[in-house]
């Protein structure tokens, strides 16, 4: 028996959280799986009602899960909140309470979409790697940390086992792939990051087999968009993931495709990583394509069953082959489908292959 807890959030969210558990009930049939669905609160949706964006209630139920799957926070009705109460400020709290310290965010090009990206065909066909980005320490989380009239400080720092874990992971993933980890940081300007990269190599004794590179940041963004082949798998912190991860999901043509995990050692939650794209909320225009292939992740990680990830990205896959497109993906001579339009497309295929 599988427990997933959703939590739809807002915009877009409650759309495509609704298609991906359309697509979990026909898995659910096809494999003869036993799946529950609880729903909770999160977000402005949340604060609504209970004037939090994260109650306890909610995050009890997505530490007594097998795994959380999210839709997205966050709207124009909240962002002038105090900073402590925003969507942001529960997502962190999120991610901290459940040990979620590192977040695996793909950028693999669909074979049908590679015109969909600004970039050149022939520079990104057959891009396939992954970034994994510490989520639970370094700037976001370091003390001291605030502003006054006068000045504003945060803090990057990381403790010798938070670097030590997520390395491992990062090799290990490196290990099931190509073998090759690019280990990015600011090395020639900050010591926070010299710490993390002489702790990447005491890691990488480990693991013989993987090619090890080191990167700078400002050169890893200029090589993502000039050169993304060459990746396999890219380990960084919490904040150059932040910003990496977006670069490389655009380049796959649309952050509306792009699924995420972030996994701790008890916990793990699944979420698209477009956000909640207020502007086409409640019109059945999203692309459910990224929380879909969140719930392969959530497969892969948390069930250990690919052969059913698979499953799912082969129904994307043809769904696409077809010429079904969103808004976000679609050419202008493109037919646009609707958000469960392609949800349905992706469902039969599921159920006839
Ligand atoms: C992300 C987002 C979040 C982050 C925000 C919404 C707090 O940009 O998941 O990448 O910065 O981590
Ligand atoms: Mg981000």
């Amino acid at each position: 028996m599988f427990k997933i807890v959703t939590i739809p959030g807002d915009g877009i969210g409650p759309e495509v959280v609704s298609s991906a558990v359309q697509v979990i009930n026909a898995l659910e049939k096809k494999y003869d799986l036993e799946v529950s669905i609880e729903e909770h609160l999160f977000g402005g949706a949340s604060y609504d009602v209970h004037s939090e964006m994260l109650t306890e209630e909610t995050l009890e139920a997505c530490k007594n899960c097998d795994a959380v799957l999210l839709g997205a926070v966050g709207g124009p009705k909240w962002e002038n909140l105090p900073h402590e109460k925003k969507p942001e400020a529960a997502l962190l709290k999120i991610r901290k309470e459940l040990g979620l310290f590192a977040n695996f965010r793909p950028a693999k090009v669909y074979d049908a979409l590679v015109n969909a990206s600004s970039l050149k065909p022939d520079i990104l066909s057959g891009t396939d790697f992954m970034v994994i980005r510490e989520l639970t320490g370094g700037i976001y989380f370091g003390q001291p940390r605030g502003y006054d009239e006068n000045k504003g400080w945060n803090t990057m720092v990381y403790e010798k086992y938070e670097v030590e874990r997520i390395a491992r992971l990062a090799f290990e993933t490196a290990m099931k792939r190509e073998k090759r980890l690019v280990c990015i940081d600011k090395a020639n300007v900050l010591e926070c990051s010299q710490f993390w990269r002489n702790i990447v190599h005491e890691v990488h004794k480990d693991f013989p087999d993987v090619e090890l590179t080191d990167m700078y940041v400002d050169n890893a963004a200029m090589q993502v968009v000039r050169d993304p082949k060459q990746f396999d798998v890219i380990v960084t912190k919490n904040l150059f993931g932040d910003i990496l991860s977006d670069i490389s999901g655009m380049i796959t043509g649309s952050l509306g495709m792009l699924p995420s995990a972030s996994i701790g050692k008890n916990h793990a939650l699944y979420e698209p990583i477009h956000g909640s794209a207020p502007d086409i909320a409640g019109q059945n225009k999203a692309n459910p394509i990224a929380t879909i292939a969140s719930v392969a992740m959530m497969f892969e990680h948390s069930f250990s069953m690919q052969h059913v990830a698979d499953d799912i990205y082969k129904a994307i896959e043809k769904t696409l082959e077809s010429g079904m497109r969103t808004a976000d993906i679609a050419n202008s001579d493109d037919n646009i489908a609707s958000t469960t339009e392609i949800t349905d497309a992706i469902t039969a295929k599921l159920e006839v292959s």
